[in-house]
């Protein structure tokens, strides 16, 4: 017996309740549902960066993608940081006036939309070939600040060249073998009105990233037999590869190879607390240090001189089965919340993420991955539009959690299970 043609029979005949009429239905019934919004893009149907990341798989190569996905060795940190997001259970206030949520918020004393900030990441056009200039434009638009990498794609000098009004811009710095090149870089930064300095203390040495291993990521990308077949697959992205200036690393003179073999050749393993303490003397405006990975290491970076940390393993990029930083947020805010800011980063992939990170002390998040699927995804445009499902996040999350702003966040609204 066919089921399927049972059901249908079954619901043309099923006479109906006494009151309910059947009727054919009119034109003008069917004429408004039948429109079609040529308007919404693919960027604007991916209701979460889920579904941006699943349309950054399809539009770049492989190696590409996975640099951007991937973590180090067994990945666990990475899947680590996304289980204590997953772990946070909210409770909410009921009978308050949630009309209008809020979650602006102040980041080293400048207004900011949202308590969020898009972290430093490196090679930035690899993903897409408006980089930098795509993410920066993106964070000004949404009223974050953005940070530039020492592993960016284009010089301080050029991004200060396309900013924006108002937009608030920090620069993150590896401190380099050679001193003397380390600090004319942060020189050209503030001289670019770059207004924090971001030092990353999590990248000794370069972390085991194994599927870049696996997939021969270079710089810049050979064309290998694998590379020229994944040419045919994707033809927009070579082409714009090809047509625009070299992807190189625009502060770095000493490049080629792999990302690790560079990072071990031009990063100076010896750094310590007292390089810290010398930066503090070189850099006047807001230093904050990112990677700090316990309390007692948050407390030493700001008795050093840090104006806020950033809870961080580099998003599972550098030491696996590091700490994970949602779960050491508590402590760290516990210890040197009074003196200094505490952000955190790795796994957020929802407002609500961040939301639960403010509950537990936060002053803001940091997103790597989420805008690079963006970018990827479709450029200055996929950026913005994450930014937009996270903002609009955010405001949800606030509302159905009766904490209309973020000063009434606290711990009394998670528990985690
Ligand atoms: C592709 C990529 C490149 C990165 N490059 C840098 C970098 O140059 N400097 C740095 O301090 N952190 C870098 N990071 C780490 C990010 O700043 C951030 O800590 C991390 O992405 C947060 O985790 P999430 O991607 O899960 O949001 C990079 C991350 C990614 C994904």
């Amino acid at each position: 017996m066919n089921g399927a043609r049972a059901v249908h029979h079954r619901w043309v005949t099923t006479t109906p309740p006494h009151g309910v009429r059947r009727q054919f239905p009119r034109w003008s019934q069917l004429r408004p549902l039948l429109r079609f919004d040529l308007s919404r893009t693919g960027l604007q149907r991916a209701p979460d960066v889920a579904g941006i990341r699943a349309m950054a798989r399809r539009r770049v190569p492989r190696a590409v993608f996975d640099y951007v996905d991937g973590g180090a060795e067994g990945e666990v940190s990475l899947a680590r940081s996304r289980r204590a997001f997953e772990a946070v259970e909210f409770r909410p206030r009921i009978l308050v006036d949630v009309a209008e949520p809020d979650p602006s918020t102040t980041i080293l004393g400048q207004p900011s939309r949202m308590p969020l900030v898009l972290a430093p990441t490196g090679f930035t056009r690899l993903m897409h070939y408006q980089g930098e200039y795509a993410a920066a434009a993106a964070a000004a638009g949404a009223g974050v600040p953005y940070t530039l990498s020492t592993m960016g794609t284009v010089t301080p000098e050029r991004l200060a060249a396309a900013r924006s009004d108002g937009a608030d811009q920090w620069f993150q710095l590896y401190l380099w073998r050679d001193r003397g090149r380390s600090i004319d870089l942060v020189a050209r930064a503030r001289e670019a009105g770059f207004r924090a300095l971001v030092l990353t203390v999590d990248t000794p040495v370069a972390g085991a990233r194994l599927r870049d291993a696996r997939n021969g990521l270079s710089i810049p990308p050979r064309l290998t037999p694998r590379t020229l077949a994944g040419l045919a697959r994707h033809p927009g992205w070579w082409a714009n590869l090809l047509t625009t200036e070299p992807l190189t690393f625009a502060s770095l003179t000493d490049t080629g190879g792999t990302v690790a073999q560079m990072v071990d050749r031009v990063f100076d393993p010896h750094v310590t607390i007292a390089d810290l303490a010398w930066l503090r003397e070189q850099w006047q405006g807001p230093l904050v240090v990112k990677g700090a990975q316990t309390a007692a290491d948050a407390r030493r970076v700001v008795d050093a001189g840090a104006d806020a940390v950033i809870v961080s393993n580099h998003g599972g990029r550098q030491l696996d089965r590091a700490p994970t930083p949602l779960e050491e947020l508590p402590a760290v805010v516990q210890e040197i919340g009074d003196r200094a800011e505490v952000y955190v980063d790795g796994g957020v992939r929802t407002g609500a993420d961040v939301v639960a990170a403010v509950a537990l002390g936060a002053r803001a998040c940091l997103v790597g991955r989420p805008y690079l699927y963006g970018l990827m995804a479709g450029g200055r445009a996929g950026v913005a539009r994450v930014l937009d499902i996270l903002h609009a996040d955010l405001r949800r999350t606030l509302a159905l959690l009766g904490t209309p702003t973020l000063s009434e966040l606290s711990e009394e609204r998670v528990r985690i299970r």
